[in-house]
């Protein structure tokens, strides 16, 4: 289609606009259809951007290899540039937005040439449904565009609900570098460097600015920049919450179902709890959704909660048949793999796949790579960050219910982390407020999936939300609290916090994890229905000796340590609660939960 075929005019005006700023081309508005990406995938193939993997084993399967510089988000290059430097708070980096726009629409002059914009008309939620919000991406990445296929509802259908003047966020995204004449890519893989890379959004006005990077949340704008950092504005502002959570089905030997939601923090397992396939028999677990939801009232005053995207962006490291057999089998055919490494048969492979590499590999530099089992040193053959990108509906665990536009009612909202010490496998809050206040202080080991962190440092984050939210922490704290008054106590979800990630001392799993957590599912199930015991602790209830029973692969001293209340532990965590975390959000952090860490502190003094 063409721009002036648009019907939406105010549409037809910004890509005007944009299209003479950045002075592509072409522009090309996308329908969404096979055509378009078998076409763009070609296209991609020819110029060495991307491999085309082995038919009979990976059908319709692509590889792409970024730049090093581009393989995961980059927070210190994430901007909420809201009028104040207050309204976006101090865990987000802040500049004024006439500023941010002067410096961006700089770098966008020009920053096409060579190149087609893509136009992508995007639904995030079912198209046409009450819940959704539609977004339009303008971007240079045919790469964006395919993966923008899997993880969103794309093309002339989202037009025709936009009709003549339906409202959408504007997504403008370049990965900032334009050709000169007769210039190509040259097979490689096109971003600015990371100081010219900027991801903003302006939550007053509801836009998204991307620059200088192709790579996942930083380019697929409809994820993390629409569905989390915006959205969490909206959600405010009307009244419900925009999380970075997995929604899963559990049903139970007799054949009733709940659903759970779960924030955990970048590569801390969203994904693989919701393709779970349990340990326990008889227990079944299906997935709605692996990395966003949205949740809103029902007129019944329950949440309900939806999965906004369509496909799933999974961590491909760690993932094999035996940790997580549904994403594996998601992902034979129809999948773009990013960052893993290539086999001489033009399969991929990666590390924790679950088998050993044959012969020579291609590693995601590039280069000849040969497994050497003696050198424990050896660099990985795949990113730690790599990923694959995935639709949804190729999952054998997708319940049938996904894309219900009303949503599936929550009972449950886990919050965790990435813990070797202290947090226990799992504590259930005592009400909704000191739910808050767990999920307020959740800490959690920095995962490879941001560029520019320590990983394996500390750090909190609270709700899993640290990196997402549209606007100052504190004042989100107090929306969460908020909810509890827009229904009865007893219609909310509980609330329960969750670890698999103990450590020994040594180093080694306290906790198998994958497939045993539906041993902590059980209890929380039971806990919904009142049927399983808890202990009252200082940190809330935990589950009474054996509640949970336990896995063989567990000795009983180490479940004994994965189900204790370490005091000192604690007082460590309430220490810098105290000293490093709450006094950030100043006079925004709601004095409830002061209270409640007063209280937790003193109870773990008692
Ligand atoms: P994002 O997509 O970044 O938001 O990540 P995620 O939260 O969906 O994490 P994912 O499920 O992809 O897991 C990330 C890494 O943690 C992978 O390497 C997994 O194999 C590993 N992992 C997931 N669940 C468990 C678990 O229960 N125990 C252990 N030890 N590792 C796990
Ligand atoms: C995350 O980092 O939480 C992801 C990957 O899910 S990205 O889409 O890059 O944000
Ligand atoms: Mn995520």
């Amino acid at each position: 289609m063409k721009v002036h075929e648009l019907k939406h005019k105010a549409l037809e005006k910004w890509i005007q606009d944009a299209s003479n700023l950045m002075k592509p081309d072409d522009v090309y508005v996308c329908d969404g259809s096979k055509g378009e990406y078998d076409r763009l995938a070609q296209q991609m193939v020819d110029e060495g951007l991307a491999v085309q993997l082995n038919q009979k084993k990976r059908a319709n399967c692509l590889l792409f290899r970024s730049d090093p510089s581009d393989v995961a988000r980059v927070e210190n290059r994430t901007f909420i540039a809201s009028k104040t430097q207050e309204a976006a708070g101090p865990t987000n980096n802040w500049i004024d937005p006439v500023e941010l726009k002067q410096t961006m629409t700089d770098l966008y002059r020009g920053c096409m040439r060579g190149r087609t914009m893509y136009v992508i008309p995007f639904s995030m939620g079912p198209v046409g449904s009450s819940i959704a919000k539609i977004g339009v991406e303008i971007t240079d990445s045919p790469y964006v565009v395919i993966n923008m296929h899997i993880m969103t509802r794309v093309g002339s259908k989202v037009l025709d609900v936009l009709g003549t003047e339906g409202e959408f966020v504007p997504c403008w995204h370049s990965v900032g570098k334009p050709l000169t004449k007769g210039e190509s890519d040259n097979g490689k893989w096109p971003c600015a460097p990371l100081e010219k890379k900027y991801i903003s959004h302006f939550p007053e006005t509801h836009e998204i600015w991307s620059y200088g990077s192709g790579y996942g949340g930083n380019a697929l704008l409809g994820k993390k920049c629409l569905a989390l950092r915006i959205a969490s504005v909206m959600a405010r502002d009307e009244g419900w919450l925009a999380e970075h959570m997995l929604i899963l089905k559990i049903t139970n030997p007799e054949g009733k179902a709940k659903y759970i939601a779960g924030a955990f923090p970048s590569a801390c397992g969203k994904t693989n709890l919701a393709m779970l396939i349990p340990t326990i028999p008889g227990w079944k677990v299906e997935t709605v959704g692996d990395d966003i939801a949205w949740l809103k009232f029902g007129s019944d005053g329950k949440l309900y909660a939806i999965n906004p995207e369509a496909g799933f962006f999974g961590v491909a490291p760690g993932t094999s048949e035996e940790s997580n057999y549904n994403a594996m089998k998601t992902i034979e055919k129809n999948t773009i793999f990013t960052n893993v490494a290539l086999t001489e048969d033009f399969n991929v492979w990666w590390e924790g796949i679950g088998y050993e590499p044959r012969g020579k590999l291609i590693d995601w530099l590039g280069n000849e790579w040969v497994y050497d089992k003696n050198n424990k040193d050896q660099k990985p053959a795949a990113h730690p960050n790599s990923r694959f990108t995935t639709p949804a509906n190729q999952c054998p665990s997708i319940a049938k219910e996904w894309e219900d536009p009303d949503g599936v009612p929550i009972s449950a909202i886990l919050f965790g982390g990435r813990r070797a010490q202290t947090i226990p496998l799992v504590v259930e809050s005592k009400n909704w407020l000191h739910g808050v206040f767990l999920g307020s202080i959740v800490g959690s080991e920095v995962t490879a999936a941001a560029l520019d962190l320590t990983i394996g440092q500390v750090r909190r984050d609270p709700f899993a939300m640290l990196p997402f939210c549209g606007y100052h922490m504190g004042d989100y704290f107090k929306h969460w609290i908020n909810i509890e008054k827009k229904t009865t106590s007893e219609k909310l979800p509980k609330i329960f916090f969750v670890n698999w990630f103990r450590k020994t001392d040594d180093g080694k799993w306290l906790w198998p994890g994958y497939g045993e957590n539906s041993r902590v599912l059980k209890w929380i199930f039971e806990r919904c229905d009142g049927s399983s015991k808890a202990v009252d602790t200082p940190v809330g209830y935990m589950p009474a000796p054996d509640a949970i029973e336990k896995p063989v692969s567990v000795s009983n001293k180490d479940m004994e340590i994965l189900l204790k209340v370490d005091r000192e532990g604690w007082l460590r965590e309430v220490d810098d609660v105290r000293n490093n975390h709450y006094p950030k959000f100043g006079n925004h952090l709601p004095q409830e939960l002061y209270e409640l860490l007063d209280t937790m502190e003193s109870l773990l003094k008692a």
